[in-house]
């Protein structure tokens, strides 16, 4: 499976010109994403038939990324068998992929990957940080309560946001920081 693990791998995923955090589930050494209609990532991979994989530990990134775009010089175009894919400047490791879809449905579509090529970059020593992790999972919520308002995800939100608080660095701050922006810009009232 090379560099990814078995399970869901949260990634900054780029496609031309664009860059979202998107899981990768692993199972049974079988790469697959599923990706719901109407997002850029979804209308590129159809078009194109490749994705990135780019592995970032910068939690502002991931923040930014599931709310907006990033600008032209965060990427960089590699040639990869033929085609030239986009990856991020700063990803200390990414993974090309051909990307195929299997089976879609009203929803989403699930997407086999094949490996086109894995490089590691930078790597660095990345220790377990809660707060980090709260940054994902409150990012996810986010993305969901900017279009359903829920105020079940609004206390999942608060909860990681009190986890970032305790438990986050600087960078995990301002993480929250853009995410409480984004949530009170987009959040229907
Ligand atoms: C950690 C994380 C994982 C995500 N995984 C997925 C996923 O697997 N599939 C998907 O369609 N959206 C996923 N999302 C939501 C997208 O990132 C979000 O809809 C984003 O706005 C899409 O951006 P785009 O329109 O630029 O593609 C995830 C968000 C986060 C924060």
């Amino acid at each position: 499976m090379g560099l990814l693990g078995e399970g869901i791998n949260e990634v900054i995923a780029t496609t031309s010109g664009n860059a979202a955090p998107i899981g990768i589930i692993c199972r049974d050494a079988v790469p697959r994403m599923v990706l719901f209609r109407g997002s850029h990532t979804a209308e590129n991979v159809l078009r194109d038939g490749w994705i990135v994989a780019n592995f970032v530990y910068d939690p502002v990134v991931w923040v930014r990324t599931a709310f907006e775009d990033l600008p032209a010089e965060a990427f960089r175009t590699e040639a990869v068998d033929g085609t030239s894919v986009q990856r991020l400047v700063d990803a200390e490791a990414w993974i090309a992929f051909a990307a195929e879809v299997e089976r879609s449905t009203q929803e989403a579509h699930v997407v086999r990957l094949t490996l086109l090529r894995e490089a590691v970059e930078d790597l660095r020593l990345h220790p377990v940080n809660r707060g980090f992790a709260s940054i994902i999972d409150a990012t996810v919520h986010a993305t969901r309560y900017v279009r359903t308002g829920d105020p079940h995800l609004r206390r999942l939100i608060d909860h990681h946001a009190s986890l970032v608080r305790k438990c986050g660095g600087r960078r995990e701050w301002e993480a929250l920081d853009l995410l409480q922006g984004y949530i009170a810009k987009q959040a229907p009232e």
